[in-house]
C-alpha cells in the first residue's frame, strides 16, 4: 500500500510548492491527488487556457519523487461559465434552481454542460495524459455529494422521458408497468411525464423507481463521457472516481464498470456524528467511529472494479479500491468534530491495508486559511508547521516496509454479502411516511455481525460470481433478480448456506407484488408464501421462541414438526429472538424454526437456505448468523463490541476501536493463530483504544 495526500497548488504560493513536495515525500507519502476544483484557475471566460501553472506543479511534485492523480475539475463550474449557461443549474424537488457560490451545482441532464465538460477534459487530457508522473485521472468529485444526484430541471425532464421511451417503447406499455390505472394517471403522450416530486400526495412507486434508475443512469453517462476521453488520450492511466460513505443515489456497481479503480472518502467520526447512530455507539465511539463503518465500505468498494482477465470479470475480493481522502482530525461539516483518539490516524491507515487498499490518501495536506473549510484539519496547519496526524501518517510509512517479502495477497473471504442498489431503493420507496428499518443501516448490521463474529466478508454486486463461498447473504435483493436466483440455487445444491432477509424478492422489476406473492422468484430456493407485512414503532418489540415450536409439537403431535424440531436442535438457532420495526407472516410447507406469541413463525430453512421474515435486533441477528455460520462448518466466535479482526494473505490484524483495553489472547479464537510464542509484527497483545496489532499465521 503507498500512502498519499489531497493537495490544491492553487491555494498556495508557488514558491511553497516544492517545500510541500519535499515536506510529503519526509512523511513517506509517495501519491498526491490535484486539480480537482482548479477550473476557474484553468480556463478564462474568453477560453483561454492557463495550464502552465499546473504543468510546474506537476513537474515539481513528480521531480520530489510523487506520483500524481489529476482530477478533472467538472464538480466546479466557474461562475463565467454559469453566466454563459445558466439553464446548467440542478433544480431542486420544490422547482428551485441549485444556488451556485459552492460546487456540484450543475445539472447531470445539462446537455450543453456536458459538451463544455468534453472540452476541458479533453484539453487536460492532451496536455497531461501522457505526463511520466501522471498515474491516474480522478473524474469530477464525488458524484452526488451535497444531494445531486436527482435534478428536476427541464433538461432532466426531457432526458427521464427519452430515457422512458427506450426503456418502454410505447406508452402502453409504461402505463401498464407503473399501474397508472391506479388514479387514472394514464398518460397518452411521454410528453405528459413529470418527475415524480411535487404531487399532493405520493406518486407512483414505479414512476419514482424509474426516476432513481434514470439518475443513476445520467451519473454513469456523465463519467462514460469522461472516461472515454481519458482512455483515448492517457494510454496506461488508470481511472478512479471518490465514492462517497453511507450513500446509495445512486447505483456504485454501474459506475464502477467504466473505472479501473474504486476509491472512496472515509470520514468515520463525521459519518458517526452525522447518522442517526444508536446513541450509545455514538457516545462509545465518538473518537473512533463505530468499528465496522469504515470497514463495511472497504468491503464494499473492493467489489466494485473486480479486475477483468480476457474480458471476463473476476472474483469480487480482486477488486482493486483505494481510500481517496482519509479524515486526519476534526472535519467542519458534521454537526460535532470531534478530534480522533491518539492512535486513530495510524489505524485508519492500517485498517485500510487489512482490507486490501492499494493507496490511503489523507485529505488534506495543509488547512486552509480561507473560504469554506477552515475548521477542517490537515496534516499541516495553516502556518505549515505540522499537525498532529502528521506523525503518524510518517509511522504507517515507516511500519509498511516491516511486510515487504510476506504473503499480503487479499483472499477470497468465506462470507459474501450481496449488495443491490435497486433492491436498496426499491426497500425506501416502499411506504412513503412508514417508518421502518433502514436497508443500508441493516445491511451494515449484518456485515458488522459478521465482522463481529471474527468472519471477514466479501461485499458483492447481484452479478458477481459467488463460487467458493461458504455462505451468502442478501439483505437487499428487494427486485425479483432471476440471475442470482440460479446462481444461488447451484451454491444451495452443493450445501452452502444462503441467507434472505426480509423484503427479499417482494416487488418485480416494475415495483409490483409478484404474482406468486413473495419472496417471488426466489420461491425457487424456498418454499415459502409471505402474506402480510406489519410494520412497528422503535419501541415494540416481538421476542419469537424455540420452545413455542416444541409446545405447538406436543399440542399438534406433527410428524414434520417434530422432525423439524430434531433438526432445529441440531442446527441450535437461539432459543430467544428479538426482532423489531417489521414483521412478516410466513405460509411454508414446513414449519419455523420459533414462533412469536401470535403464532406468527420466525425462520424458515429448507435445508440450506434460509429466509429470515422480521429485523433482529442486533444480539439476535448475531446468534442467528452465529448459528447459520457454525452450521457452514465455519469457527464463529463473539470478539465483543470493539475489537475486530482482518486476514490479509498471511497476516492478520487485531483492531480495538473500544474504549477499553482488550487482551488479546482472551478474546480471540484459536483459529486466529495468536499462541503466546507468536511474534507480533508490530503492535501488542494487550490493545489500547485505538490500538492495532499484527502477527502472521504459520502455514
Ligand atoms: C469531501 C470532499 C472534499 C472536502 C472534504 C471535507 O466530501 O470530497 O473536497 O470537502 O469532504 O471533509
Amino acid at each position: 500500500m503507498k500512502t498519499g495526500v489531497c493537495y490544491y497548488p492553487e491555494h498556495w504560493s508557488e514558491s511553497r510548492w516544492a517545500e510541500d513536495a519535499a515536506h510529503m515525500r519526509r512523511l513517506g507519502l509517495s501519491v498526491v491527488r490535484v486539480g480537482e476544483f482548479a477550473w476557474g484557475r484553468l480556463e478564462d471566460a474568453d477560453g483561454t487556457l492557463h495550464l502552465d501553472w499546473l504543468e510546474r506543479a506537476i513537474d515539481t511534485l513528480h521531480e520530489a519523487g510523487l506520483d500524481i492523480v489529476l482530477g478533472t475539475p467538472t464538480a466546479t463550474p466557474p461562475p463565467w461559465l454559469l453566466a454563459r449557461l445558466p439553464d446548467l443549474l440542478a433544480v431542486d424537488e420544490l422547482g428551485r434552481p441549485r444556488g451556485a457560490g459552492s460546487r456540484r451545482h450543475y445539472c447531470f441532464s445539462s446537455r450543453p454542460y456536458r459538451e463544455e465538460c468534453r472540452r476541458i477534459v479533453t484539453r487536460l487530457a492532451e496536455r497531461f495524459g501522457e505526463h511520466p508522473g501522471v498515474i491516474a485521472w480522478q473524474t469530477d468529485n464525488e458524484y452526488g455529494c451535497h444531494e445531486t444526484v436527482q435534478s428536476y430541471s427541464n433538461a432532466a425532464v426531457a432526458a427521464f422521458r427519452e430515457w422512458c421511451a427506450a426503456r418502454y417503447g410505447d406508452i402502453a406499455a409504461l402505463n401498464e408497468a407503473w399501474g397508472n390505472v391506479f388514479w387514472s394517471m394514464e398518460y397518452t403522450s411521454f410528453d405528459q411525464i413529470g418527475p415524480p416530486v411535487g404531487a399532493v400526495t405520493e406518486t407512483g412507486p414505479a414512476h419514482r423507481l424509474a426516476y432513481w434508475r434514470f439518475s443513476s443512469d445520467e451519473v454513469r453517462s456523465f463519467n462514460r463521457l469522461q472516461t472515454d476521453i481519458l482512455r483515448a488520450h492517457s494510454p496506461g492511466r488508470d481511472i478512479l472516481h471518490n465514492f462517497m460513505g453511507n450513500f446509495v443515489e445512486f447505483d456504485h456497481h454501474a459506475v464502477a464498470a467504466d473505472l479501473d479503480v474504486a476509491t472512496w472518502d472515509s470520514y468515520p467520526l463525521g459519518f458517526l456524528a452525522r447518522d442517526d447512530a444508536d446513541p450509545l455507539d455514538r457516545e462509545r465511539y465518538l473518537r473512533t467511529g463505530t468499528p465496522d463503518n469504515a470497514a463495511f465500505h472497504h468491503d464494499l468498494y473492493r467489489g466494485c472494479c473486480p479486475t477483468r482477465e480476457d474480458g471476463e470479470r473476476t472474483a469480487a475480493h480482486t477488486g482493486r479500491w483505494w481510500v481517496m481522502e482519509q479524515q486526519p482530525g476534526p472535519v467542519n461539516w458534521a454537526p460535532y468534530n470531534p478530534a480522533p483518539l491518539p492512535g486513530m490516524v495510524r489505524y485508519w491507515g492500517w485498517e485500510a491495508f487489512a482490507h486490501g487498499a492499494e493507496v490511503m490518501s489523507w485529505f488534506r495536506w495543509r488547512q486552509a486559511p480561507f473560504a469554506q473549510e477552515q475548521m477542517h484539519t490537515g496534516l499541516l496547519l495553516p502556518d505549515g508547521a505540522e499537525d498532529v496526524a502528521a506523525a503518524e501518517v510518517r509511522q504507517v510509512a515507516d511500519e509498511i516496509v516491516r511486510l515487504e517479502g510476506l504473503d499480503t495477497v487479499t483472499r477470497q473471504a468465506p462470507l459474501a454479502l450481496v449488495f443491490d442498489y435497486a433492491g436498496d431503493r426499491a426497500q425506501r420507496i416502499g411506504q412513503p411516511g412508514a417508518r421502518t428499518h433502514d436497508p443500508l443501516t441493516f445491511t451494515q448490521a449484518v456485515h458488522g455481525a459478521c465482522r463481529r463474529l471474527g468472519l471477514d466478508i466479501d461485499i458483492v454486486d447481484p452479478e458477481a460470481a459467488l463460487t467458493g463461498y461458504r455462505a451468502v447473504l442478501v439483505p437487499t435483493s428487494t427486485i425479483e433478480t432471476p440471475s442470482l436466483v440460479r446462481r444461488l440455487g447451484a451454491l444451495r445444491n452443493e450445501g452452502v448456506h444462503v441467507v434472505l432477509f426480509p423484503r427479499t424478492g417482494s416487488k418485480t422489476d416494475e415495483y409490483r407484488i409478484p404474482d406468486a406473492l413473495p419472496p417471488g422468484d426466489f420461491r425457487r430456493l424456498i418454499d415459502i408464501r409471505v402474506t402480510r407485512v406489519e410494520t412497528l414503532p422503535p419501541w415494540e418489540r416481538s421476542i419469537a421462541r424455540r420452545s413455542a415450536i416444541r409446545r405447538s409439537v406436543a399440542r399438534r403431535t406433527s410428524v414434520s414438526e417434530a422432525d423439524a424440531l430434531r433438526e432445529n436442535e441440531a442446527f441450535a438457532i437461539p432459543e430467544t429472538v428479538t426482532t423489531h420495526l417489521w414483521r412478516e407472516h410466513v405460509e411454508s410447507p414446513f414449519p419455523p424454526s420459533a414462533r412469536f406469541p401470535d403464532g406468527w413463525g420466525f425462520h424458515y430453512r429448507d435445508g440450506t437456505v434460509h429466509y429470515v421474515n422480521a429485523v433482529p435486533e442486533p444480539e439476535s441477528l448475531r446468534a442467528l448468523l452465529g448459528s447459520v455460520f457454525t452450521g457452514a462448518g465455519l469457527d464463529p466466535h463473539d470478539l465483543g463490541k470493539g475489537l475486530r479482526t482482518r486476514h490479509r494473505g498471511s497476516v492478520v490484524f487485531a483492531f480495538n476501536a473500544g474504549p477499553d483495553e482488550a487482551v488479546l489472547e482472551a478474546r480471540l479464537p484459536v483459529s486466529a493463530g495468536l499462541a503466546s510464542d507468536t511474534p507480533l509484527l508490530f503492535g501488542s497483545r494487550v490493545l489500547p483504544p485505538a490500538g492495532l496489532a499484527a502477527w502472521q499465521v504459520r502455514a
